[in-house]
């Protein structure tokens, strides 16, 4: 009785063994917290049924949302808010792209943004539009 259920489980153990079924699991790992980072962005995001823009994509990989959020001041102002501020036109999206990768206060209040060096101008730029798409008024 109990060699019919050890075989089975021997040789599948050889089985793995012998295909490298450590390098396997290892790829299946880092499919598995992809998948898993993108199903916590569509639970946070307010939009998740919406497609993201690409603005909007490129937040979710910073550190905005510890200081944004859309509707609500958190340490910075919310988006809805930066938006009524600032007309969508390019001299904006230029100037605010800047004040992102520099970062700074003034503008709301004494604390300030920490600066993103690492963010490129395009980036920034998809960002800010993305921000200024927000406006009640739209
Ligand atoms: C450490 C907290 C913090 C982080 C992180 C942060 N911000 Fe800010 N942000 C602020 C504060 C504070 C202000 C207000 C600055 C001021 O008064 O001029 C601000 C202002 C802004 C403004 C308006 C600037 C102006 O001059 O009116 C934009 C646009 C903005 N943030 C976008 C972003 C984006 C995009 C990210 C992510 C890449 C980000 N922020 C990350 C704190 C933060």
């Amino acid at each position: 009785m109990k060699k019919r259920y050890l075989a089975p489980f021997v040789l599948s153990a050889l089985f793995f063994a012998a295909c490298g079924g450590g390098s396997n699991s290892g790829e299946q790992q880092a499919s598995t917290s992809e998948t898993e980072h993108a199903a916590d962005n569509s639970m946070v995001s307010p939009n998740a049924d919406k497609p993201m823009t690409k603005g909007q994509e490129l937040m979710a990989q910073q550190d905005c949302k510890t200081c944004h959020k859309e509707e609500m001041k958190l340490v910075g102002p919310s988006f809805k808010d930066i938006a009524g501020k600032y007309p969508n036109n390019e001299e904006n999206v230029d100037k605010l792209a800047d004040k992102i990768i520099k970062g700074g206060s003034g503008n709301w209040g004494e604390v300030a943004m920490l600066p993103h060096s690492n963010i490129s101008k395009d980036d920034a730029k998809e960002m800010v539009k993305y921000i200024l798409s927000l406006s009640s008024a739209n």
